[in-house]
């Protein structure tokens, strides 16, 4: 089966090498990989949570765009959209509202940051929560949920969220999947490379430390201009310099080949001069990104180009989406009055047999458990290395019942031998 990877962007800004290097081409390169599903996205409804200015989201979403596809995303290959074109992901938002706790809520990062900033302010602790602030994981987990991803890509700060959408799609295929898994269970990859580009102070590159290098904006002086703000040590032309630890060399390396790195770092041993230095590295990172930021600036100069790329992307998102949002809304009742799931029938059929649950833990192996009817644990896996492996033992244990249940069995009994043996007998009858 493919394997689907998701992330978006929060548009509020234009994007810098660092974002670049940790997040775009990784997720380009990745999206390249044979059996891989990406799905690349503009988060704009995020963006309203921070920022009310209509022209500065207007901006940053069509640069966003414009900086994916410069970079080489291939629109054929990826679903690659809008999130705000897409109307199933805010409806899906309040599917999950409603299973969600708010006290798992009121741990957010995000959240607690801001009341920990007013409390330190002398102000009340909500004063400047809205509640899209308030909300934010969840909009995130319907993102990721609506299309199943399996893997999000995310910098360490994004970590929580994903835990928070797993969360919520165990809770919500707990209350309605009847045994069935209505969502995948999707897990965050962080990239050491996300966390890795210095800024030109040496910290991480970011907008707040004013410390970034543009990617595209501002065009070739602006890459110049920054690059001569990068700190390094004092040393003279000609004085040998160390080059580990040095922002210019970590920047030069995110670009440089095996070959140039170690040319780059004998020259500096031999005393090359920063100055020096620096104009190779404007010159090493213009060879990579000159010829994208030729077609940044011509997406930039064609905005209808621009949508009718993201049209197609959200006819794509919402002919999985649509059909996906059926789905869960007969799941929670709202229906048709025509439909021939009716609550009472599903009821009827809840309490009748136990399920078995076939699930994914975080250390990557499948496993399945036993449920009586009314919930309780009868049976527990040993974790497999393949989905396939699970899968065939519940349908071994479906079809012969106890006697499939042998000393090498790869399961633990957590109940009566005769609970097990009338639920796996419900299967056989069934
Ligand atoms: N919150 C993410 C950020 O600020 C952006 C985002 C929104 C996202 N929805 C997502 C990332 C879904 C991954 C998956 O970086």
């Amino acid at each position: 089966m493919s394997h689907r990877v998701l992330t978006g962007i929060t548009t509020t800004g234009t994007l810098h090498l660092g974002n670049y290097v940790g997040a775009i081409r990784p997720a380009i390169e990745a999206s390249r990989a044979p059996g891989v599903e990406s799905f690349f996205f503009m988060a704009d409804f995020h963006a309203l949570i921070k920022c009310d200015d209509p022209d500065r989201i207007a901006h940053s979403s069509r640069s966003i765009a414009a900086t994916w596809l410069a970079a080489g995303l291939d629109p054929a290959r990826v679903v690659f959209y809008r999130q705000s074109d897409i109307p199933e992901i805010p409806e899906l938002t309040w599917l999950l509202t409603c299973v969600t706790a708010k006290g798992q809520m009121n741990r957010a990062h995000a959240y607690k940051a801001a009341v920990d900033a007013a409390v330190a302010a002398g102000e009340e602790p909500d004063a400047h929560v809205s509640m899209g602030l308030f909300s934010y994981p969840v909009l995130m987990a319907a993102d990721i949920l609506m299309f199943n991803a399996h893997k999000v890509p995310v910098g360490k700060d994004q970590v929580q969220h994903i835990e928070m959408a797993r969360d919520v799609a165990q809770r919500f295929n707990h209350l309605y999947g009847r045994g069935q898994e209505l969502f995948v269970l999707p897990e965050a990859v962080v990239d050491a490379e996300m966390e890795l580009l210095p800024g030109l102070d040496g910290r991480k590159m970011s907008k707040s430390y004013d410390n970034v290098i543009p990617l595209f904006e501002g065009g070739a002086q602006a890459l110049k201009d920054a690059v001569a703000r990068i700190v390094t040590d004092s040393k003279l032309p000609g004085e040998p310099k160390d080059p580990e630890g040095q922002t210019l060399v970590t920047l030069y390396d995110a670009f440089a080949t095996p070959e140039q790195r170690a040319s780059f770092r004998a020259a500096l041993r031999a005393g090359l001069a920063w100055g020096e230095a620096k104009q190779q590295l404007v010159a090493l990172i213009d060879s990579h990104i000159g010829p994208m930021r030729a077609r940044y600036e011509a997406l930039m100069a064609n905005p209808a180009e621009l949508e009718a790329i993201l049209q197609a992307g959200a006819a794509r998102a919402r002919a999985l989406a649509g059909p996906a949002l059926q789905r869960l809304r007969e799941a929670v009742g709202l229906r048709a009055y025509t439909s021939t799931a009716t609550t009472v029938a599903v009821k009827a059929e809840k309490a009748a047999l136990p399920v078995f649950k076939q699930y994914r833990e975080t250390d990557g192996k499948f496993y399945f458990k036993l449920l009586s009817a009314g919930g309780d644990l009868l049976l527990q896996s040993q974790g497999f290395e393949q989905g396939r492996d699970a899968g065939q033992w519940v349908a071994r244990l479906k079809r012969e019942g106890a006697t499939a249940l042998t000393a090498d069995a790869p399961v633990q009994r957590a109940g009566t031998e005769a609970d097990i043996t009338a639920a796996l007998a419900a299967f056989q009858e069934a």
